[in-house]
C-alpha cells in the first residue's frame, strides 16, 4: 500500500498525479485557476490565466466560472470575492498573506483619515476589504500614476500602504501626497551594495525594478514597473541580460519568454532567500488539489463591507 503524506490534517497519496487530478476536478466544478507571476513555476504552468494584479483582478471581473481558485495571496482572492459574491473563491492556503496588507489595519487608517478629512485616499491593491472600504480608488502597480494623475492638481492625497510605491509616485506625478509607512517584507530587502557590484560584473544588463523596491534601488534602475511590465521589458530584443529586482517567480515565465538571455536575481542584504515571497510561497500543489477536491478555505465576506469595498475598486477598473 502506499503511503500517505500529511498535509493540515489531510492526507494526499504521493502516489497521487496531481495535475492530473487537477484537470479533472477543475473540469468537474467549472473552476477557474487565477495565478500569479509570484507562485511557484509549476502551478504558473497549469493556471487557466496568469497575470499581475491588475490583469488578475479584470479576469476574476470577467469570469464564467462557478468557482474561482486564486493562486495568490489573501487580498487578490478576496478581491476576486468582492467583485463575484456568488462565486465559491478558494485560496489554496488561508494564511497567504501580505506585509503591506498587514501594516495598514482598518481602524488605524480611519483614525488617519479623520485627522485629515480632505484628503482622497488612494489605496494599492495590496490591502484588507476593511481599508479599501475606506478608500476613494484602489489602484495597483500597473495603473497607481494614471490614477493618481485623474484627481485634479492640488487634491490632498492619502496614499496607503506602501510608502515606496507612494515615494516612486510623488516623483514620478510631480503631486505631494502622505504616505502610510507600509513596506513589503521582500522588496525591502534587497541591497544596493550588491545590486552596484552586479552592475559592475554585468555592464550590459538591464536593471527591472519593481516599484515596492526602496529608492535606493529605484534610482539605479533602467525600467520599473509591475510585474507584468517588467515581463514585457525582458523581452525587448536589444537587451539580453538583466538585473531583476522583484521576486524571483517571475524569473520562470521571462526565461520561457527568452531561454536565451540570462535573469540576473538582485541579491537580498542577508545570504537568504528573501526574494522569495514567504506569503506567496505558502500555496503548493498539494494545497491546490485540496481546494478544488474539497472548496475549502473559503473567502467570506460581510455583505456590508463587500459593498463598500466593491465602489472604489469598479473606480480603478473604470479609470484604467
Ligand atoms: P503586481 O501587481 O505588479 O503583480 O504586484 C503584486 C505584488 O504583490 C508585488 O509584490
Ligand atoms: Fe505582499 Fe510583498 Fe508578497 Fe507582494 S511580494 S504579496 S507585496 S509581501
Amino acid at each position: 500500500m502506499a503511503s500517505l503524506s500529511v498535509l493540515d490534517d489531510r492526507a494526499i497519496d504521493p502516489t497521487l498525479d496531481l495535475e492530473a487530478e487537477i484537470a479533472r476536478l477543475r473540469k468537474e466544478r467549472n473552476a477557474v485557476i487565477l495565478a500569479h507571476y509570484y507562485q511557484d513555476g509549476e502551478i504558473q504552468d497549469l493556471a487557466d490565466f496568469l497575470g499581475d494584479s491588475l490583469q488578475l483582478s479584470r479576469a476574476a471581473a470577467e469570469t464564467d466560472a462557478d468557482v474561482i481558485v486564486f493562486c495568490g495571496v489573501h487580498f487578490m482572492a478576496e478581491t476576486a470575492k468582492i467583485l463575484n459574491p456568488d462565486k465559491i473563491v478558494v485560496l489554496p492556503d488561508l494564511d497567504a498573506g501580505c506585509s503591506l496588507s498587514d501594516s495598514c489595519p482598518a481602524p488605524a487608517l480611519a483614525r488617519f483619515k479623520e485627522l485629515h478629512p480632505d484628503h482622497k485616499v488612494v489605496s494599492y491593491i495590496n490591502c484588507s476589504a476593511g481599508v479599501k472600504a475606506l478608500s476613494d480608488v484602489i489602484c495597483t502597480s500597473s495603473n497607481a500614476k494614471a490614477i493618481v494623475e485623474s484627481f485634479p492638481e492640488g487634491t490632498p492625497i492619502l496614499f496607503a500602504p506602501d510608502r515606496n510605491l507612494g515615494a516612486f509616485l510623488q516623483k514620478t506625478t510631480g503631486r505631494e501626497m502622505l504616505l502610510w509607512q507600509g513596506t513589503c517584507v521582500v522588496h525591502e530587502t534587497f541591497s544596493e551594495r550588491k545590486l552596484l557590484r552586479l552592475k559592475e560584473e554585468h555592464p550590459e544588463a538591464l536593471v527591472i525594478a519593481h516599484p515596492e523596491c526602496e529608492e535606493a534601488i529605484l534610482r539605479h534602475a533602467d525600467r520599473v514597473g509591475s510585474t507584468s511590465y517588467l515581463l514585457k521589458c525582458a523581452q525587448e530584443p536589444e537587451h539580453s541580460a538583466f538585473i531583476v529586482a522583484t521576486e524571483a517567480g517571475i524569473l520562470h515565465q521571462m526565461q520561457k519568454a527568452r531561454p536565451n538571455a540570462t535573469f540576473l536575481p538582485l541579491p537580498p542584504e542577508a545570504g537568504c532567500a528573501c526574494n522569495n515571497c514567504p506569503y506567496m510561497k505558502l500555496n503548493t500543489m498539494e494545497k491546490l488539489y485540496l481546494c478544488l477536491r474539497d472548496l475549502e478555505p473559503r473567502i467570506e465576506l460581510d455583505e456590508g463591507l463587500r459593498l463598500a469595498a466593491l465602489a472604489p475598486i469598479e473606480r480603478m477598473l473604470e479609470l484604467s
